[in-house]
């Protein structure tokens, strides 16, 4: 039996809050990695066509030996093939490499609102064509900021399940959470320890030491209290068991406080900023 709490989604299917990241994971350690996850009781793995892991994070889940019905995966498109042909073809890539029939859920991994003309809803209504056809079992968005969501939701009507966006304490992106939660539209936090950097921030280490609990389950568990959903990504064995043990304790209110209290607003960003972010990867 898993501790993992599901989060409820718009579209009527349900989202294990906690998973495992695969970003930044060669294919060569991805089966052992993701593997291990398993192992200790991870049910969710978040890959894109960027990773370059898709294949192996298939392969993980069939060696596994659990139903493929029990490991909730997600996947995202990559921002090369935004056009509805080619977002249609790489989506058939992803299934294949994946050896899936189906994923859990689509993502358009950015919004990329300074390419295609400005163009992100006919991608958009591709995905929602992947959803009708019931390969893609819920689709979202990731990086969208609210003016997007908003463009989104009145072009097509189809309000996203999910939206990744970067979230942590130095940089909690309270304004797109926010409408999310107004809107329906589940909050994923993607770099949820911001890969490591607000684990010595004394606040995090004051509340892990009183608590006697590690930095980074402090701040996994700051997410969970929040409602966002998280993956943290780790190849170290003890990491992915130390992440995955977030359900016999629970931060107080005041705690969630001090911790909200670091945020740096633009500041704390680490990735891109959506709105001008226009990489297409070789
Ligand atoms: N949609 C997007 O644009 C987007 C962008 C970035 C990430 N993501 C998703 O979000 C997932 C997580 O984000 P992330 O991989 O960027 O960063 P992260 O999960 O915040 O941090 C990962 C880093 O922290 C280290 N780490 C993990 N657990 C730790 C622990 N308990 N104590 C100390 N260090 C620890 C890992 O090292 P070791 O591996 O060496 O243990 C790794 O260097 C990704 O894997 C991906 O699925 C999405």
């Amino acid at each position: 039996m898993s501790a993992v709490p599901t989060i409820d989604l718009n579209d009527g299917h349900t989202i294990p809050q906690l998973g495992f990241g695969v970003f930044q994971i060669d294919p060569e350690d991805t089966v052992g990695a993701v593997g291990r996850a398993l192992e200790v009781g991870y049910r969710h793995v978040d890959t894109a066509q960027m990773y370059g892991n898709e294949k192996e994070v298939g392969e993980a889940v069939r060696a596994s030996g659990l139903d493929r019905a029990d490991v909730f995966v997600t996947s995202k498109l990559n921002n090369g093939v935004h056009r509805p042909d080619e977002a249609r073809r790489a989506f058939d890539g992803t299934l294949s490499d994946l050896g899936f029939d189906y994923v859990d859920l689509f993502l358009i991994h950015w919004p990329l609102p300074t390419l295609y003309d400005g163009d992100f809803v006919s991608t958009w209504e591709t995905l929602a064509e992947l959803h009708r056809d019931g390969r893609a079992r819920s689709i979202g968005v990731s990086n969208f900021q609210v003016d997007h969501l908003r463009r989104l939701t009145d072009a097509t009507g189809v309000v996203p399940a999910v939206n990744q966006i970067e979230r942590h304490p130095y940089l909690l992106n309270d304004a797109v959470h926010d409408y999310g939660r107004a809107h329906g539209i589940a909050t994923e936090a993607w770099s949820p320890i911001a890969q490591g950097d607000v684990l010595e921030d004394p606040v995090i280490t004051g509340i892990a030491q009183k608590l006697g609990r590690s930095a980074a389950q402090v701040v996994l568990r700051w997410h969970i209290q929040h409602g966002a959903i998280v993956f943290p990504k780790s190849t170290t064995p003890e990491r992915i068991e130390e992440n995955f043990a977030l359900f016999d304790f629970e931060l107080e209110g005041d705690d969630v406080e001090e911790i909200d209290g670091l945020d740096r607003g633009e500041a704390g960003r680490t990735g891109p900023n959506p709105d001008t972010f226009d990489h297409i990867p070789d």
